[in-house]
């Protein structure tokens, strides 16, 4: 205990001159400030976490409550990193980091190579604005396992015969989701995988096995791995419109269902679109389903959540996505939301489903169940340590942090006259695509033909932001606006006015005022009969 007392105190000492502490964080940082970390000391009293008001709304960098973790110790979330020169990015060239053959000789050592690469990714760790991954984190206690070999070969309830893995921290991961996302017990089945891509392909895998004559269902703007496993397995797969916003047309969807009721329906869901964070309505695609008469047997639900199902559950009143529901499997990224500094993921099933591909190899003394037969047992190891030192109140600080900021962000864009949308439940604000090309690249925004988007994480700080949309201003000042490349590219889109917004739809109207200028039937007759 002693000894992770001091180590906190350490990150504490080192973080604070780079972060902005929340003040509980900061009277624990001053308590701890100047001590010997090798001296033996009384720690002071632990801020009173639980009494904590789960209001951040004014935090600009979030993070967890618990004063055992400290986030962005190496500031990711903190001031922006300046540019390496010319002459620094000469060391990182091809020619610079090319592997010397045979006698050849290279110029640079590995040290002043790695040296200025570290810089690198402080600066871009730094202007990272265009992907889902979360950049606050802090893992220096797990350093030390790197140096083994950690792998987690085979099913991980079933031990193999090799004794270096991290299994039972996997499995502690998975009976967490298993816990969020409501799968009953003992009847669960998942695995930590190298990405959300390898949960979704796991995922229709077992589809296909539990209904070999199925068709597959997904929306347009899907992400790729989802047809690319119709690809894979042969399977006959439907893509279906959107509706502006991005959630699949559910109306549409049923017409597809409706013309193929003799062959089963596996349907993709997706809890937040990739470009535009759009979630679809699982209990209407449920009634959908029910209302065309599929009965459990003739259907398979998998729900692509690599970023949103890590955050749905920490969301006051959003709908419920989870396995109390009519649903077989749910796939989520580890590195986005959670924050892990490899790609890894993890996918939860029904147990029955997995029976359908498990083999027994002798040479592992373990079960194939996987896609993959080495797996990542530092991955484990991270999630189980992010889960742990966050806890539920770090995860939903992180999740909140991350709506509310999205929303100055698209306020912010808004009021600078720019095109900003932002979907409920979402932190993805999608936007018109500036016109240049070296902002693009500067801030990594993910670019989609005529629109782009930001995706909020906690190391997205307003700060940032407001140099973000400065940035922006001075752009449409020199180049202009991006016009829509045709009448229904994203940009057209985006001004749909199903999306809302200020530039979109007329302005809030006053009830009383709007009354009092007729009889109640006239008003009626004017503002509703239309
Ligand atoms: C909706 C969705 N599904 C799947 C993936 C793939 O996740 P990963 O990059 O972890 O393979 C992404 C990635 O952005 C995504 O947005």
């Amino acid at each position: 205990m002693l000894s992770s007392l001091r180590f906190s105190a350490t990150r504490l000492a080192t973080a604070r001159s780079s972060l902005r502490l929340t003040p509980q964080l900061r009277a624990f940082a001053d308590a701890t400030d100047n001590k010997d970390d090798d001296a033996a000391f009384t720690p002071p009293s632990i801020p009173d976490i639980p009494e904590l008001p789960l209001d951040f709304s004014d935090v600009k960098l979030s993070g967890t409550p618990s004063p055992w973790a400290v986030f962005d110790a190496w500031g990711a979330g903190g001031d922006l990193h300046e540019r390496l020169e010319d002459s620094e990015m000469e060391k990182l060239a091809p020619a610079s980091v090319a592997i010397p053959f045979d006698d050849e000789k290279s110029d640079l050592g590995e040290t002043e190579i790695l040296e200025t690469y570290d810089k690198l990714l402080k600066r871009r760790s730094s202007v990272h604005f265009g992907y889902p991954y979360n950049l606050m984190y802090n893992h220096e206690e797990l350093y030390p396992f790197m140096k083994y070999s950690i792998n987690n070969l085979g099913d991980p309830f079933v031990t193999s015969n090799y004794g270096v893995h991290s299994r039972q921290f996997e499995v502690s991961v998975i009976d967490f989701f298993a816990k969020l996302w409501k799968a009953p017990k003992d009847d669960y089945w998942g695995y930590v995988t190298t990405c959300g891509t390898e949960g979704n392909l796991h995922a229709i895998l077992l589809a296909r096995e539990c209904h070999p004559d199925g068709i597959l269902y997904s929306s347009r703007e899907t992400h790729y791995s989802i047809f690319k496993a119709a690809r894979y397995y042969r399977m006959d797969a439907k893509s279906i419109p959107t509706l502006p916003m991005g959630e699949i047309d559910y109306d549409a969807l049923e017409r597809e269902l409706a013309k193929n009721k003799d062959k089963p329906a596996i349907i993709n869901v997706n809890i937040g679109t990739t470009v535009k964070g759009a979630v679809d309505n699982l209990d209407r695609i449920l009634r959908i389903l029910k209302s065309l008469g599929f009965t459990r047997d003739r259907f398979h639900i998998h729900c692509d959540g690599a970023l949103f199902a890590m955050m749905m559950p920490f969301i006051d009143y959003a709908p419920e996505v989870s396995f109390e529901k009519p649903i077989d499997s749910i796939a989520v990224s580890g590195h986005k939301m959670l924050g892990c500094p490899m790609p890894c993921g993890i996918t939860l099933t029904r147990k029955e489903h997995v029976a359908k591909v498990e083999m027994k190899i002798d040479y592992l003394n373990s079960v194939d169940t996987t896609i993959m037969g080495s797996r990542n047992g530092q991955a484990a190891l991270y999630l189980w340590y992010s889960l742990r030192k966050k806890g539920f109140e770090g995860i939903k600080a992180d999740v909140t942090h991350c709506i509310e900021t999205a929303a100055y962000l698209r306020d912010a864009l808004t009021e600078a006259g720019m095109t900003a949308r932002l979907n409920d439940l979402s932190c993805t604000v999608v936007l018109e695509r500036p016109k240049d090309e070296e902002l693009i690249t500067r801030w990594q925004l993910a670019c989609e033909d005529d629109i782009a988007h930001v995706v909020v994480m906690p190391n997205v700080t307003r700060e940032k932001i407001d140099v973000f949309v400065n940035e922006m201003k001075k752009c449409i000042d020199k180049n202009g606006r991006m016009e829509p490349s045709s009448d229904t590219s994203p940009l057209a889109r985006l001004v749909s006015r199903s999306w809302g917004g200020a530039d979109v739809v007329a302005p809030v109207g006053d009830l009383r005022a709007d009354m009092s200028t007729g009889s109640v039937e006239e008003y009626e007759n004017t503002k509703f009969a239309k």
